[in-house]
């Protein structure tokens, strides 16, 4: 049996498996690679710069004419355009320590940076963007330019509630367990009340990595899958090869939820930083300056394994190998239609 679904004609893919937006872990050499072996592949925006976005996606255009994606946050701040913190500010909250450019670019979304990417996003003509928070539909010119798909992700049902209605075609609904920035439901017990509230189709993000998690969340009726942790360990990735290294050690206990990098719960490795966090859960600053405190992008891409961000899922300890991103879409999709032509007993 196939694995096709109809968010498949949706999104004109052969396989209804989404790589992540990852920040800048997941550029246009992994959204290719994950778009050529027939899922979407998405470009992240987190950490990079306007100039870098429109690279990536230039660069992921030179490896694939088929559609790939970006993911993009929309969060109440960016709205309210916060005021970039000036230079005395920032080395009172970093102790005079010089961020990472990533770390920079990030605060820059969040003061005037955003409408410059999403402008890069829709004169490139993107054809789909992920929001990874908040409600893109108020962002987005209406009536929306060329075909246009927006998805949006969701950690319970009164925002699949609210995005539907604002005319978000796809809902992920991403559960507890996964890498990143998540909400307090487990993927399996948000899947299908998330279904059963609205009528368009369902993704299922957290938690998924091998076929069994594709087939367990059709099951479930989503129509499809979200995946990020696999992903992060491939050699398309742009984490640093020690992030890689050390998801591949992780155990079932290696993953915590911390407000300690950005001011959001985001799930990550447990490190040092999260530890030494632990006890000090007052002194967090508001969403975006904790990212500057904790110089968020180090661990991305500097392989800070101690005291840097390196989000993961709880499926991190099945992670067993840096595998290709082409080649974990085939595994991916054999194994889910060699259940579905099974049966599962
Ligand atoms: C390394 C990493 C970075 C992430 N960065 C972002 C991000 O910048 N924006 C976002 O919306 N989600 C981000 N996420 C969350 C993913 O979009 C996705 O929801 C999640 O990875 C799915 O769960 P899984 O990791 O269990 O597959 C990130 C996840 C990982 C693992």
């Amino acid at each position: 049996m196939k694995l096709y679904t109809e968010i498949c004609d949706l999104l004109g893919i052969k396989y209804p498996i989404i790589s992540a937006g990852m920040g800048p872990v997941s550029g246009g050499e992994l959204a290719a690679a994950v778009s050529e072996a027939g899922g979407l592949g998405l470009i992240g925006t987190f950490g990079c710069s306007y100039e870098e976005l429109f690279r990536e996606i230039k660069l992921a255009r030179e490896r694939t004419n088929k559609p790939i994606g970006v993911g993009l946050v929309f969060p109440p701040e960016v709205k309210e355009g916060l005021q970039m913190p000036d230079e005395k500010t920032l080395m009172a909250i970093t102790g005079g320590r010089p961020l990472t450019e990533a770390t920079m670019n990030l605060l820059r979304y969040f003061s005037g940076g955003f409408e410059k990417m999403l402008e890069v996003v829709l004169e490139e003509k993107v054809p789909i963007i992920v929001s990874g928070l908040g409600n893109p539909t108020d962002f987005i010119p209406q009536p929306r330019p060329y075909n246009l798909v927006i998805a949006a992700l969701v950690g319970n049902c009164r925002q699949a509630r609210a995005l539907e209605a604002a005319g978000v075609e796809l809902i992920i609904a991403q559960g507890y367990d996964a890498g990143g920035h998540t909400g307090n439901i487990g993927t399996f017990v948000l899947i299908p009340q998330v279904v059963d509230t609205v009528r368009v189709p369902v993704l299922a993000a957290g938690g998924i990595c091998d076929g069994r998690g594709i087939v367990a969340a059709l099951a479930l009726g989503a129509r499809g899958v979200l995946i990020g942790t696999r992903f992060t360990a491939t050699p398309q990735s742009r984490a640093h090869i020690k992030f890689k290294e050390e998801l591949i050690r992780a155990i079932d206990s290696s993953t915590v939820r911390t407000k300690s990098f950005s001011g959001k719960s985001m799930r990550c490795l447990r490190n040092r930083w999260t530890e030494e966090w632990e006890r000090k859960d007052s002194e967090v600053l508001p969403f975006p300056l904790q990212a500057a405190k904790s110089d968020v992008m180090r661990g991305f891409l500097d392989g800070d394994m101690e005291y840097g961000c390196a989000p993961a899922g709880q499926v991190s300890a099945m992670v067993k190998k840096i595998m290709s991103a082409g080649a974990i879409v085939q595994e991916l999709v054999k194994e889910a239609e060699n259940i579905l032509t099974a049966g599962v007993i």
